[in-house]
């Protein structure tokens, strides 16, 4: 059964994913990006603004306002800076306790912890549950080992917002359909096409698939020429609901979440890292592939985002219309799992 089309662009069916998905299992960053103390990642979530942060005690989520006056402690976005309010002074230890409350009466302060939520690491990605139960990630290190990805410490990051619902981004990261139509500078032009041999499996909440160009647009000699044990072929996961990685010839990790912000605005935020097979080449040639990486990254993001903005503005009006082809196979998975969740939900 496809998703009722009017959860697309309605605030109570927004409500409802928040609490019933994505309070459940979130993902929130890349391991890596949290080596030193006070690096941090602050983002609002439906009702919640939740900052991740590296302390003296490990890698915690709590809960981002200050218990002063309700200033945003660590401004959104990352960055590195001391657990303190800019507001008043106020500062936060590694529990989240109050250790500093500059000019004032500490018998005059009740409350005195900010919340915290579980996190975990799974396979060097970290996962937290808004809900306050731990969430489950059992399938997330077979998922990795499947599509061959060892996560490491990324070396491009961007930001991009879209005026769309969330489950739009979803269904098009899902679906190789489009890539005759949409990707005719990139992806077309790398070997992938809409025919590419497509093979794809799932199992609860992973979603995985590789993509391998048909015998006409394959390009495993040149591949090999640089790096003799890579492949031509896309490798894929999603982990759902907010966590998509790729694995690009062996060559090139990419990480991509979402961060739902209304019914229809959704942050994408992405990263790309080097795998093994791309450390142990020459310098020069790394250079090459990273920048060719970012560019491909940047290029094909931006077509897709054109046309999944596109498809909001008509699935927001009342001629809406969706008809799931078989080549679809992983989107109307997509649609079952989402399904099963929020009506269990209710
Ligand atoms: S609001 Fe944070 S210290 Fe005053
Ligand atoms: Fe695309």
């Amino acid at each position: 059964m496809p998703i009722d089309l009017r959860s697309y662009s309605e605030r109570s069916a927004f409500d409802q994913e928040i609490s019933s998905l994505f309070e459940q299992r979130f993902f929130v960053g890349n391991a890596a990006s949290f080596k030193e103390i006070d690096t941090y990642k602050s983002f609002a979530l439906g009702k919640k603004i939740v900052t991740v942060r590296k302390t003296a005690a490990g890698i915690k989520a709590f809960a981002n306002v200050c218990l002063h006056r309700s200033n945003i402690i660590d401004p959104l976005g990352e960055g590195k800076r001391h657990f303190s309010c800019g507001f008043h002074g106020w500062s936060y230890d590694a529990n989240g306790e109050l250790s500093l409350a500059p000019f004032s009466e500490r018998s005059c302060i009740k409350n005195r912890n900010l919340a915290s939520f579980p996190i975990i690491e799974s396979g060097g990605l970290l996962f937290t549950g808004l809900s306050g139960a731990l969430p489950i990630v059992d399938k997330v290190p077979g998922a990795l080992e499947k599509i061959g990805m060892t996560v490491s410490a990324p070396f491009h990051k961007e930001h991009i917002l879209h005026k769309c619902n969330w489950k739009l981004l979803v269904e098009n990261i899902l679906e190789s359909y489009h890539l005759n139509f949409v990707h005719r500078n990139t992806f077309l032009k790398s070997g992938f096409t809409s025919t590419s041999i497509h093979e794809w499996a799932a199992e609860d909440y992973v979603n995985l698939a590789s993509i391998t160009p048909l015998p006409s647009t394959d390009k495993t000699t040149a591949i090999r020429r640089l790096a003799r044990n890579a492949a031509h072929v896309y490798r894929h996961a999603y982990i759902f609901p907010n966590l998509f990685i790729s694995n690009t010839n062996d060559l090139v990790g990419f990480i991509s979440h979402i961060i739902p912000l209304d019914e229809k605005t959704t942050q994408l935020s992405w990263e790309l890292f080097e795998l093994p097979q791309l450390f142990a080449l020459p310098a020069p040639v790394r250079e090459h592939v990273r920048n060719e990486a970012i560019q491909f990254s940047q290029t094909t993001l931006e077509e897709d985002r054109t046309m999944v903005e596109s498809c909001q503005i008509g699935i927001s009006s009342e001629m809406r219309s969706v008809q799931l082809q078989a080549i679809e196979d992983r989107v109307s998975h997509f649609h079952d799992f989402y399904n099963r969740h929020m009506i269990h939900a209710q």
